[in-house]
């Protein structure tokens, strides 16, 4: 008769090859206390994902590169298309993202979409392609938001072809994307960075709509229902239109209808979003200079803002508003980008700019409110990281 751990093991790959029949073995929930592994875009020529496996103390290791078959791109700095921006080459949250066990990954210089597995339980940093990335109708996509509730995963263009597409998945890999619906920022590809861009693509709290944020002048807070078997509508609304500030990178709180958004001219915005209208409570974070990204945490009940100009982390109570806690760093980044919290501990990416090397920054909150501690600075130079990179997504 065969062990249970023999069993469990034969059995493995038939289960995994009938995933979409069972609910995923693991990822998800964010109850645990630390995460399996996070994830970076390489966004260089031939596009990668970088990602490293998360030890049980919260702080990441070398781990792997993997391919996502298309191309990178970056948007062009003041709008002169012959100098590439980097870092922040996007100018995006979410360029990567999680759903369950699989990655999703935008390649802004071939128009397409990668999804990967996670197929090895014991190191979630182990990546497999899931077969050709999908081609996208808008051009230059930059971020990516991921339903597992819906199996859906909806891009954000910044580039002539500007808007948001979704495409269902499967765990064989990408279905066919389904039309562009437009946003005209007048933009061309590579996007101008003088004028508006897509920031962050994310599913509501109980995944029900697909909410884009674009900043610039006149910026909005776009939404699309999720329908009928996983379909999105065709048509939006705009719970914010007009918006004087800027709604950079979003992160939905989820079960509740909270949006935290970066916000680049106070610090952030709690929205609270019903589709056709938004409340919105600021956070004023002061001297602050380029808060692009925020992530928060279930667990502590605040959200998390970076700075690419102020190499500081700041804990926000997502009730109130009010700043919980300030930490400045003193260790050799000039600010972080791209942030997500796994469990007690909360990663942020620093590109590098070509002298500087590429960093993870690690964070402890214990899951406390106002508790906050560098543990780690990772430096991923080993891992061939390039000013290039954006995006921080991880495997709870
Ligand atoms: C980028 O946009 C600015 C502001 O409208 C404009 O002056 C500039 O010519 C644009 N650059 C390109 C390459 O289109
Ligand atoms: C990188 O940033 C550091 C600190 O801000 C600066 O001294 C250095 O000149 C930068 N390097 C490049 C190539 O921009």
């Amino acid at each position: 008769m065969l062990s249970n751990v023999a069993a469990a093991v034969l059995l493995a790959p038939l289960l995994s090859s009938v995933a979409n029949a069972f609910p995923p073995s693991y990822g998800g929930s964010g109850k645990n206390s630390v995460g399996k592994a996070i994830y970076i875009l390489g966004n260089d020529a031939d596009n990668t994902v970088i990602s490293l496996p998360i030890k049980s103390d919260g702080t990441v290791s070398h781990g792997s590169k993997t391919s996502t078959g298309g191309q990178g791109s970056n948007i062009a700095t003041n709008g002169d298309t012959a100098m590439s921006q980097a870092p922040d080459s996007l100018g995006s949250q979410g360029a990567v993202a999680v759903s369950g066990k699989y990655v999703f990954a935008v390649n802004a210089g071939s128009n397409s979409l990668s999804m990967f597995e996670a197929y090895d339980e014991r190191d979630s940093s182990k990546l497999r392609l899931l077969g050709k990335p999908a081609h996208l109708p808008g051009e230059f996509p930059v971020t990516v938001g991921a339903s597992e509730k819906h199996q859906l995963a909806c891009v954000g263009f910044s580039g002539a072809k500007a808007g948001v597409s979704c495409v269902p998945y499967s765990g064989r890999g990408l279905g066919h994307a389904d039309a562009l619906r437009p946003f005209d920022l007048g933009q061309t590809t590579p996007p101008n960075s003088t004028l508006n861009l897509v920031g962050s693509t994310i599913f509501s709290g109980n995944e029900d709509y697909v909410y884009t944020t674009v900043r610039g002048t006149n910026g909005f807070l776009s939404s699309f229902p999720v329908e009928f078997f996983g379909k999105v509508s065709e048509k939006g609304a705009r719970p914010i239109t007009n918006f004087k500030r800027t709604l950079f990178g979003a992160e939905s709180l989820p079960g509740t209808d909270k949006v935290v958004v970066a916000d680049t001219v106070i610090g952030a915005d709690i929205l609270t979003v019903d589709h056709q209208k938004a409340s919105i409570e600021e956070v004023t974070i002061s001297g602050q200079k380029a808060t692009c990204w925020v992530t928060a945490s279930e667990k502590t009940g605040s959200g998390y803002a970076t700075d690419a100009g102020v190499n500081r982390l700041v804990e926000f109570d997502l009730d109130s508003g009010k700043i919980i806690k300030i930490l400045n760093l003193n260790n050799g980044n000039p600010g972080m980008f791209d942030a997500a919290v796994a469990g007690n501990y909360i990663y942020a990416l620093y590109a590098g700019n070509g002298t500087l090397p590429g960093t993870v920054t690690v964070f402890d909150t214990k899951g406390q409110k106002g508790y906050l501690k560098q543990v780690q600075v990772y430096n991923l130079e080993g891992m061939g990281v390039t000013p290039n990179a954006i995006g921080m997504a991880v495997m709870a």
